[in-house]
């Protein structure tokens, strides 16, 4: 099957994809917060990378759980990129990434709650309107549970994708990560999800610390994680698939191997 495996795009690799042989993938992910500038050589390197390979856009600052909602520049900012690249969809996470106009630089989780459906239902809803299409939203990791929480993380995400209309992109490793820390089942998660609702999966590699996995994006995707893929692809069909590595990029080479083994399970 092609069509549906891609990578995320780094700078590491922006010479490979310039190469007269162009390495075989069917799409990139570009780190929108990376081209938010008014021009430049991102830019220049992203429009003739964006002449060659479909783009899918994933940002971290929508803050689409924060009360506060998505900024308002960031929005026009985000939507100026999409009427540049033309994506095949625009994804963020869901969390929160600041308060009271302050960035925390990190994906901080929500307790899954009516109230905290009501704001994320909201602000999703703000960014579609304001892209004028739907958007997928992400599962993040996590390492710490709210005693407040009235559902499970699947729940809330279901109820999410009815509500706000929006899509998911699943990541499998976050699902990993926060099983494995907060003790649930990675495979009844998996049946939580709506079928129909999942428009592209991400796999990356964690670190192991015994007792407890960090998300740390910088090492090859972990069995367990490609047990869960199996998994996935029985329930979702196969779904775009990508490798996202944030830290300790490898040769571009050792990441095409990587979703060879995506390209391998599909077609069994
Ligand atoms: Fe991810």
């Amino acid at each position: 099957m092609s069509g549906i495996f891609g990578l995320g795009l780094r700078t590491a690799h922006y010479r490979d994809f310039l190469a007269d042989e162009a390495p075989a993938v069917d799409w990139l992910e570009i780190l929108s917060d990376n081209y938010l500038v008014p021009g430049g050589k991102p830019l220049v390197m992203l429009d003739n990378i964006r002449a060659r390979y479909p783009m899918a856009m994933h940002g971290v600052a929508m803050s689409l759980g924060s009360v506060a909602g998505p900024d308002a520049q960031y929005l026009r900012d985000i939507a100026a990129l999409a009427r540049r690249v033309q994506p095949l969809w625009v994804s963020d996470h869901l969390c929160w990434t600041g308060v009271h106009g302050r960035q925390l630089h990190d994906l901080m989780p929500l307790p899954y709650t009516d109230e905290a459906l009501a704001v994320v239902v909201q602000n999703v809803k703000r960014v579609q309107d304001a892209l004028g299409q739907r958007i997928l939203v992400e599962n993040v990791s996590s390492y710490l549970e709210f005693s407040a929480s009235t559902m499970s993380e699947a729940q809330f995400l279901h109820h999410l994708c009815e509500e706000a209309d929006c899509e998911l992109l699943l990541d499998l490793n976050n699902v990993h990560v926060s099983a494995v820390n907060h003790g649930f089942d990675a495979a009844e998660f998996l049946r939580g999800i709506p079928r129909g609702r999942v428009r592209q999966i991400h796999l990356a590699g964690h670190t192991d610390h015994g007792d407890h996995l960090i998300d740390t994006h910088d090492h090859p995707v972990a069995d367990p994680v490609w047990a869960l893929y199996r998994q996935a692809l029985a329930r979702f069909g196969p779904v775009h698939t990508m490798i996202e590595r944030d830290d300790h990029i490898p040769p571009l080479p050792e990441l095409l191997a990587e979703l060879d083994i995506a390209r391998r399970m599909v077609a069994a």
